[in-house]
């Protein structure tokens, strides 16, 4: 049986109100998925979706391999400066596969492997804080930036550097870098060959949120003991399953045109990830901005201007049945929540039975927290359900290194699916240049023009 499920029924009508027509799953919805599957292949053949070739980049993981290891034996603590795409996804294995305490076991627990900081935000409180905790001569700094130009990450690196170099010298302190960036270009390619500092490559035809698979994500989870091999593996049968045009038997492509048609045809523009285990939180953070830096664009492949995009919201439960759930259940009916399910929760917890007398506990007795966990998710799409709601639920055997190589992997399909659907292009992101441009000029960056930022109106500052 596959380890991951896309259980799409509750989209459905007549079983969700409103839903989408199943015979459209075999008229419309189908040929407007075998459009976008040609687009999609079209790409594929034109060398533009890079991110498709790194299950099989078996040179790039061999490098990984070897260079974790000597860094594994090496250190006790890995510091990732990566924003965005190259911070999302090391953060989302992070948590997936090493656990939420990670970092606070002791060594032998942790197998000798480091503790792992991904610090994307350059909030001097959090980074200050970081410096403070580790040793810098037994630390080394991950510095991913597919530019080598992104302004956090860069100003990160400066500190990092001296940091290191006042505690181990100019010399040593080249040891405590690893870089990880474009093959040939940038910044961070430059100083790694005039002063010997290792790099690996993001390749370039891969862009910072479709790069998990590659050594920005790779390399820190491999260095703390997670098997590259494995997550490869899963993505690669993820994405041998998406080859098919055929829209009944591709995964990524029934998430990409269902979401598409909830918004598109239904205005159910929020697509709500909400993952029933603590170690998929971030992963759904992760497909947030996959989604939303994807999706949202003003311009449209053919040429056209529209606003356009759905707009993803990561959330977790059981914990949001407590914040979002009124809202999902009551609210505008204007999103789809797409559930992960996860059978074997690993090392459960029986909940013991005590106060046989009070009805509120005797029945949790004899359970277990996986279980409660598991019945809610089933008790809250039920619940969406009746309330014509509609949701889907990717059902995963485990949290393991496979399963999240094959979830990556669906989404990141889907996200190009979903691409040529609403007629964008998923792989670039316009949007995000002129703040980029307003910083450098407001920073003094040389041959940036100084920007006017109007301000405010002191009538509407109180
Ligand atoms: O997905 C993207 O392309 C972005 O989110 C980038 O990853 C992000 O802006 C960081 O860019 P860089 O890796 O060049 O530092």
């Amino acid at each position: 049986m596959d380890q991951v499920r896309f259980d799409y029924g509750n989209l459905m009508a007549p079983r969700v109100e409103g839903g989408t027509d199943p015979d459209a799953l075999e008229g419309p919805l189908a040929a407007a998925f075998e459009r976008a599957h040609a687009r999609f292949e079209r790409r594929r053949d034109d060398g533009e979706l890079g991110f498709l070739d790194l299950p099989y980049a078996s040179e790039t993981v061999a490098q990984v391999a070897e260079l974790a290891d000597g860094f594994g034996q090496w250190f006790e603590d890995v510091v990732v400066l990566g924003i965005g795409g190259s911070g999302l996804g090391g953060i989302a294995l992070r948590d997936a596969l090493l656990g939420p305490f990670w970092n606070q076991l002791g060594d032998e627990e942790r197998d000798h492997f480091p503790r792992l900081h991904v610090v994307d935000n350059p909030d001097p409180f959090t980074f200050r804080g970081l410096l403070e905790r580790v040793d810098p001569a037994r630390t080394l700094f991950n510095v991913i930036s597919k530019s080598g130009t992104t302004a956090e990450t860069m100003a990160q690196y400066l500190v990092a550097r001296e940091r290191v170099e006042a505690a181990v010298g100019a010399d040593k302190a080249r040891g405590h870098f690893l870089f990880t960036t474009d093959p040939a270009s940038g910044v961070l390619r430059q100083i790694s060959e005039a002063e010997g500092i290792p790099a690996l490559p993001v390749p370039e035809n891969v862009g910072g949120r479709f790069s998990v698979l590659s050594p920005v994500g790779l390399l820190p989870a491999a260095v703390c003991g997670v098997d590259p091999e494995r997550l490869l593996a899963g993505a690669a049968r993820m994405e041998e399953r998406c080859r098919t045009s055929t829209l009944r038997d591709n995964p990524a492509g029934l998430l990409a045109v269902l979401l598409h048609h909830a918004d598109d045809a239904k205005g159910r523009h929020i697509h709500v990830l909400m993952p029933y285990a603590d170690r998929l939180r971030s992963l759904a953070a992760w497909f947030q901005q996959l989604w939303a830096e994807s999706l949202g664009k003003a311009r449209r492949e053919d040429g056209t201007e529209r606003a356009t995009g759905p707009t993803p919201l990561a959330a977790l439960g059981a914990t949001d049945q407590h914040s979002l759930l009124q809202l999902l259940m009551e609210g505008p009916h204007d999103k789809v929540v797409l559930f992960v399910d996860v059978v074997d929760p690993g090392e459960d917890v029986a909940i013991p039975a005590r106060h046989p007398e009070i009805d509120a506990l005797a029945y949790l007795g004899g359970h277990t927290l996986g279980g409660l966990l598991a019945t809610e998710r089933k008790a809250t799409a039920e619940a969406l359900r009746r309330e014509g709601r509609p949701n889907a639920t990717f059902v995963v055997s485990a949290v393991t290194p496979e399963v999240l190589g094959e979830l990556v992997m669906l989404f990141q399909i889907a996200t190009v699916y979903a691409g040529a659907l609403y007629g964008v292009d998923p792989l670039d992101q316009p949007g995000v240049e002129l703040s980029k441009r307003l910083t450098y000029g407001l920073m003094g960056r040389e041959g940036a023009a100084v920007p006017e930022i109007e301000p405010s109106d002191t009538r509407w500052v109180i």
